[in-house]
């Protein structure tokens, strides 16, 4: 059955009318364009569909587009403010924190969504938060430095 459910997408309004059981990562990809969130195991283990609902890190795959319905989501195309990127996107670059990429935006907003919660996390935190997301790359220790820097610059920030 189809409703017409309304959300912010990257801070902009969105109204859509289809299927409320269809997932976010699906709508997000196929219907808005929108591929940074990736389809990896379509079943909630890798995290490579993540995005943000309030905030908060959630597995696109796993989720019907019913659930963002009167919330705020942010994909990582959303990241970057005034043509500026976030502190996150600038340490992944510095460190080198990927190779292939497809992990990225997930680890990214997975990331986004720990300093939000928690500015300072020690490194073991950060292990602890990040351990269920995968890089088939390894490229985890650069990752971890990244956040780690990322953090120490967003010192003092709101
Ligand atoms: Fe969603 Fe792997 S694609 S958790
Ligand atoms: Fe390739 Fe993580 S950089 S999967």
């Amino acid at each position: 059955m189809k409703d017409t459910l309304r959300f912010e997408l990257n801070n902009v309004p969105v109204e859509l009318t289809l299927d409320r059981e269809r997932m976010v990562l699906s709508v997000l990809r196929s219907d808005l364009g929108l591929t940074g969130a990736k389809l990896g195991c379509g079943e909630g283990h890798c995290g490579a569909c993540t995005i943000l609902v309030n905030n908060t890190p959630v597995r696109s795959c796993m989720f019907p587009i019913s659930y963002v319905n009167g919330k705020n989501v942010t994909t990582i195309e959303g990241l970057a403010r005034s043509g500026n990127l976030h502190p996150l996107q600038t340490a992944f670059i510095k460190h080198d924190a990927l190779q292939c990429g497809f992990c990225t935006p997930g680890m990214i907003l997975h990331a986004y969504g720990l300093l939000h919660k928690n500015r300072q996390p020690t490194r073991g935190e950060i292990i602890q938060s990040m351990d269920k997301n995968l890089c088939r790359c390894g490229s985890y220790v650069r990752i971890v430095e990244a956040i780690q820097t990322a953090s120490r610059e967003m010192e003092g920030v709101k």
